[in-house]
């Protein structure tokens, strides 16, 4: 049973009570929380307009689809959405430690529609929705793509928009956390409730294909020199490190043989990754607006890091896509002891449902452990999973890939092409390895 805060509690929890049993022990235990947002993406443009082609700049004239008060899937976030996807945090009752916050915050509208000031302005906007929401947690930010005008070409240099964001996080944040941030768009720094565990929020759209400001660089920033010293640091103060960013590291899942970083720069930080899988306990990103895992392994095989790609709080998709993602917040939880992952809460709005009854009810979509099956987060965990879901007809398989889009579309089919490269892209983060998992599942599966 329950033995209280303060008593050495048993290794691994048996939950024979079910979900709310099993919730209430982990509270009583070890019970570590953190909130995971990403891409608000808000739309200030949004309004409710007969002529559908006018209701958001960021569907770019095309016409809405079945815009409601909470959104349109053609559209970026109206702010209410992003005000409710917050107030479902405020009153989810979780009491969480911290919040990471993965960046892109402006709508995709054409470059020449925004600027630096409109770009800080969405930046500080969403900045103080949080803050006034949620005065009492600590956040953790990272930068995005969009979190700069003119968008994907941050700088490697002190700017108009890092100095910005410096100030505007100043609440949260150290002042060594803040001269970094001001100097490359990135930073560490300890958790206050949690003194051994250390954020690295890393500025990976220096590492992005479509910067061309870092063009031909080793080590933009010298981000690369900074996190090493970090991370030994980290290791020699025998502190554990979540990892986190806007833009992931690894394959995209939904095509075939692309990393969203350039090449050179994704070896690079896996590099330093296996070298610091004993540090890392866990990594955090967005970008894809999509809900998809990766497990780094050694050059051996062995599973050493587990990566959590988080889908994104705005529904907007391309004219011609078929799928999107419904907007989506995540927790976190984990052993306070050694930060080890445990489980992971993923929420979601049913969009077109809030739209019809004028109302956000944000709900439950899964919880990872529970949906497929497996003990923990581990890397081992995630690894066997994802064997389990390159088994041919494996329905594990179906599950994630409705979860990828949050439970946009049941419907939604991906077929042997589409399964290995998610399959590829969970289990291998680096050329080689990537490229012998193409190899051997065209050969087994395709002919
Ligand atoms: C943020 O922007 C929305 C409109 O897009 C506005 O209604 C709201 O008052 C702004 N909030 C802050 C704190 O600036
Ligand atoms: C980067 O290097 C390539 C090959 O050496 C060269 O063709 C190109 O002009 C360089 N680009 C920049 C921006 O320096
Ligand atoms: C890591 O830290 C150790 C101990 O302080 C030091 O000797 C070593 O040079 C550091 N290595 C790097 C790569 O910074
Ligand atoms: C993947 O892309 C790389 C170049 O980035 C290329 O060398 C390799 O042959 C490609 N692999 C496949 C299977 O297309
Ligand atoms: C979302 O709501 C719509 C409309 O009520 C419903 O048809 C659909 O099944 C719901 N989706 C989920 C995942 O519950
Ligand atoms: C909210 O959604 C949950 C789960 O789908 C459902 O059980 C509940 O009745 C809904 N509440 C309202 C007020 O619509
Ligand atoms: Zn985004
Ligand atoms: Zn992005």
């Amino acid at each position: 049973g329950a033995t209280g805060l303060g008593a050495t509690p048993p290794r691994r929890r048996v939950s024979p009570r079910g979900v709310a049993g099993q919730l209430y022990f982990f509270e009583q235990q070890e019970g570590g929380k953190f909130w995971h947002v990403t891409d608000l993406h808000l739309d200030p443009t949004y309004h409710l307009i007969d002529d559908h082609t006018k209701v958001c700049a960021s569907s770019k004239g095309e016409s809405a689809s079945n815009p409601g008060p909470f959104g349109d899937v053609l559209c970026d976030s109206p702010y209410r959405l992003i005000l409710s996807s917050f107030d479902f945090i405020k009153n989810s009752g979780q009491e969480a430690s911290f919040m990471i916050w993965t960046g892109d915050s402006p709508p995709h509208v054409p470059v020449k529609e925004l600027s630096t000031d409109t770009v800080i302005s969405v930046i500080a906007n969403m900045t103080a929705t949080v803050q006034s929401l949620l005065p009492h947690l600590q956040v953790f930010p990272a930068l995005g793509n969009h979190d700069y005008w003119p968008q994907d070409q941050l700088p490697i240099i002190t700017n108009k928009v890092y100095n910005a964001v410096a100030t505007l996080w100043e609440p949260w944040l150290t002042e060594e956390a803040t001269s970094t941030l001001r100097k490359g768009g990135f930073y560490s720094q300890k958790v206050t409730t949690n003194p051994s565990l250390r954020i690295i929020s890393l500025n990976t759209n220096l590492y992005y294909s479509p910067n061309a400001v870092t063009m031909n660089q080793s080590d933009p920033a010298n981000q690369f020199e900074w996190l090493e010293m970090t991370l030994n640091g980290s290791r020699q103060y025998k502190e554990k490190v979540y990892l986190i960013a806007h833009v992931p590291v690894g394959y995209l899942p939904f095509t075939q043989n692309t990393t969203a970083l350039r090449e050179y720069y994704n070896e690079k930080l896996i590099d330093i990754f296996r070298k610091y899988s004993d540090v890392i306990a866990g990594q955090f990103f967005g970008h894809t607006h999509r809900d998809s895992i990766m497990v780094l392994s050694d050059e051996k095989g062995n599973p050493i890091s587990s990566l959590f790609v988080a889908p994104a709080v705005t529904p907007v998709k391309g004219v011609r896509q078929k799928e999107t993602n419904y907007p989506g917040v995540r927790l976190f939880q984990y052993d306070r002891r050694d930060y080890h992952l445990l489980d992971m809460l993923q929420y979601y709005l049913n969009l077109t449902e809030a739209n019809m009854k004028g109302e956000s009810n944000w709900t439950l979509e899964y919880i990872l452990t529970q949906a497929y099956g497996i003990e923990d987060l581990q890397p081992k965990s995630l690894y066997s999973l994802a064997k389990q879901f390159a088994m041919q007809d494996s329905r594990k398989f179906l599950k994630y890939y409705y979860h990828f889009f949050v439970s946009y579309d049941s419907d939604a089919i991906c077929n042997m092409k589409c399964k290995i490269n998610q399959i590829c892209a969970i289990m291998n983060l680096d050329h080689i390895s990537y490229n012998d998992c193409l190899k051997q599942l065209y050969r087994k599966y395709i002919h």
